[in-house]
């Protein structure tokens, strides 16, 4: 599989770096395109792969097309790429509030997929949600899940909706997860415990309990409520989270990034 890269930025290289660890594509099989003579520099040199800073070159004879530039250097991009993709050749965009009406218009392109990574992905440990548009045929689509697997967990949906939504549950949610290690490793130093200490109690706390959930056949509520004793130590500390509003205030925030990739989008 041939894969040109337009944009070889954090996500960019996270995707990258997946596929030549899960040996779907060659170095020789693939081209970046960045503006940044460092990044392109670094690529080459980390990776093999061939750079250019002409995105017309890149795309050439490409099977896949991923767009990884920022939602602000779309609009150049489209400009430049707008009607020179072949019939065949699939975009798959990871740009935040990118709509595949918009992008299939602007370039003048059928097969395009959407899809919201997250930043674990630069660990194989990534959440993507993608959907694509109606020209995109098995083959691409089969594509697209190697190349999002090779990064972590994918989940296919059809409706386009979605993807604004997954955009501030898990595009933007490990950034919740990481102020929750911050504040909670605050806490532990403030009660007096040293810092390599509290790091790694709540890092080990974060992952086991992540893994405990995904595995047992209890819901989150239910194992909250087995480490919860009447009149307990966890008890008091969730009875002053629910004070200070805590779920009220998560929803509030997750509706706020929700409205805001809508924004991006329109
Ligand atoms: N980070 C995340 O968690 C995350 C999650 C899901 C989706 N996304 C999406 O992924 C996309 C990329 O994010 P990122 O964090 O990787 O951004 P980034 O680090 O800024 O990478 C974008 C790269 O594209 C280059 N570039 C800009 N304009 C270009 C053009 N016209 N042609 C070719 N290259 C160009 C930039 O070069 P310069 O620096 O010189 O401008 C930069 O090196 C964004 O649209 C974002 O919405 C990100």
């Amino acid at each position: 599989m041939k894969i040109a890269f337009i944009g070889g930025g954090a996500m960019g290289e996270a995707i990258l770096s997946a596929i030549l660890d899960n040996k779907l594509a060659l170095p020789s099989e693939i081209t970046v395109s960045d503006l940044a003579d460092t990044r392109r520099q670094h690529l080459e040199s980390q990776y093999g792969v061939a750079v250019t800073s002409d995105n017309r070159l890149a795309i050439e004879g490409a099977d896949v097309v991923v767009l990884a530039v920022k939602p602000q250097n779309l609009e150049g991009v489209i400009a430049e790429l707008s009607g020179q993709l072949k019939k065949d050749q699939l975009v798959l965009s990871i740009i935040a509030g990118a709509r595949i009406d918009t992008l299939s218009h602007g370039l003048k392109h059928g097969p395009i997929v959407r899809a919201m990574p997250n930043t674990p992905a630069r660990i194989g440990e990534g959440m993507t949600v993608w959907t694509v548009a109606e020209a995109v045929n098995s083959q691409q689509r089969q594509w697209t899940a190697s190349i999002l697997r090779a990064m972590g967990r994918e989940i296919f949906v059809e409706d386009e909706k979605y993807i604004d939504m997954a955009t501030a549950i898990s595009g933007s949610g490990p950034a919740y997860v990481f102020l929750m290690i911050e504040s909670l490793v605050e806490a532990a130093l403030h009660i007096g415990l040293p810092r390599n200490i509290a790091e790694e109690l709540v890092l080990q706390t974060a992952i086991g309990a992540a893994h405990f959930a995904l595995k047992s056949d209890k819901s989150p509520a239910e194992l909250r409520e087995m480490v919860t004793s009447p009149g307990g130590t966890t008890a008091t500390a969730l009875q002053k989270l629910s004070e200070g509003n805590f779920g009220e205030l998560l929803k509030q925030a997750v509706t706020a990034a929700f409205n805001r990739a809508r924004e991006l989008g329109s």
